[in-house]
């Protein structure tokens, strides 16, 4: 094993090379003190082609004890399809490494709750990859609903839609053992921010569609004490049609919209004024050259793993994103599926 002690950098082995691999591995390389030593994939050869010209040479490996092998670490990411998370996450959390885990954390509960059990056994620090709670647009909603400023949130429209994903190795994506199809590859964003805006909800009406690749397009209504709010994601959409996600938020004097496909950024018009941009945080971390994929911008992804390598290096465990935010996000997710599918048999 390698003699890394000198280097006080915290240091991280990737497990999947795929597009989100791809995107991760560029934020690592400008992390500041953050290294990459390893990374493991099955396609051992274009992985290693790819961190090259990405510009993060690492070996690559079959295995992730042959990667723990070669290289001390701290921490291991885990960006493979969803049906093998929960095998690496829990070899990961049992060596005692933290763990960045890429959403939805499992396609079960069961699964998902076999991780937290080899954390809570291992006591390793653990974040999921639950991205729109670090996505700037989203966090400046949050922080404008918890201030008050514009009175009472009274309705909330979120959407997630997407043109039929074509880009995972395998096709893996459009096989809804392995990804959970779009409730829980894609719209589980929208539900998992409901969940970290507003809790869990009184209620909940659900309509799915479904097709070849498992429930394609999910629209739901979350009840609160006096908020509704209806979530629709899906991927019933040719291939080219492209990505939206995009949300409404109507307060008692203002309404924030927000459209990724608009170009105009977050707005708010309140009043009898014009609609107006609204200060927003940026992080400039550039765009992604991780091949095809919906989303290239890596500012998010930039936040929720500095937010991560930074609570490894202060040693508080990561309170946002946690495991246990990302169950949840899932069972509720599954619960929409069960409820749309309920529907579908009334019908
Ligand atoms: N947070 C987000 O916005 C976001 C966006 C896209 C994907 N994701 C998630 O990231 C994860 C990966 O998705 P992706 O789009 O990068 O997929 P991908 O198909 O592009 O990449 C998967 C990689 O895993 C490798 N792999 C597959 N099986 C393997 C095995 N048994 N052992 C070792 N390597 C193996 C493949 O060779 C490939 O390089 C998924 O959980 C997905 O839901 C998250």
């Amino acid at each position: 094993m390698e003699n890394q002690n000198e280097n006080p950098n915290l240091k991280g082995i990737l497990v999947g090379c795929g597009f989100m691999g791809g995107m991760h591995a560029q934020i690592y390389k400008i992390l500041e003190g953050v290294d990459l030593v390893a990374a493991v994939d099955g396609r051992i050869e274009e992985s290693r082609a790819k961190l090259e010209e990405l510009g993060c040479p690492v070996p690559v490996f079959e295995t992730l004890a042959e990667a723990m092998q070669s290289a001390e670490c701290d921490f291991v990411d885990v960006c493979l399809p969803t049906y093998l998370h929960e095998e690496y996450a829990v070899e990961a959390l049992t060596a005692g490494k933290a763990l960045f885990c890429e959403k939805p954390l499992a396609l079960s509960v069961e699964s998902a709750d076999r991780i937290l059990g080899a954390a809570e056994a291992s006591g390793a620090f653990a974040q999921v990859g639950q991205c729109i709670r670090f996505w700037p647009e989203y966090q400046r909603l949050m922080r404008f609903h918890a201030d008050g400023e514009g009175g009472r949130l009274l309705s909330l429209n979120l959407t997630r839609r997407a043109g039929r994903p074509s880009y995972g190795i395998d096709n893996w994506l459009n096989d809804e053992s392995q990804s959970g199809g779009a409730a829980l590859d894609l719209h589980v964003h929208d539900t998992d921010f409901v969940l970290a805006l507003l809790g869990p909800p009184r209620g909940l009406t659900s309509r799915v569609t479904r097709d070849y690749s498992g429930p394609s397009h999910v629209f739901s209504i979350f009840d609160y004490d006096k908020v509704t709010v209806t979530s629709e994601g899906g991927w019933n959409y040719p291939d080219k049609w492209g990505f939206q996600m995009a949300f409404q938020a109507v307060f008692e004097n203002a309404v924030l919209d927000y459209d990724s496909s608009n170009g105009k950024g977050l707005r708010i018009c309140q009043g009898d004024e014009e609609p107006r941009a609204l200060d927003v945080t940026q992080t400039d971390a550039g765009e992604s050259k991780s091949g095809e994929g919906n989303v290239s911008d890596l500012g998010g992804y930039f936040n929720e793993l500095k937010y991560f390598t930074d609570c490894l290096r202060d040693g508080a465990p990561p309170e946002i994103a946690t495991l246990l935010d990302a169950r949840e996000s899932l069972a509720w997710t599954l619960r929409e599926i069960e409820l749309g599918e309920e529907a579908a048999q009334r019908s």
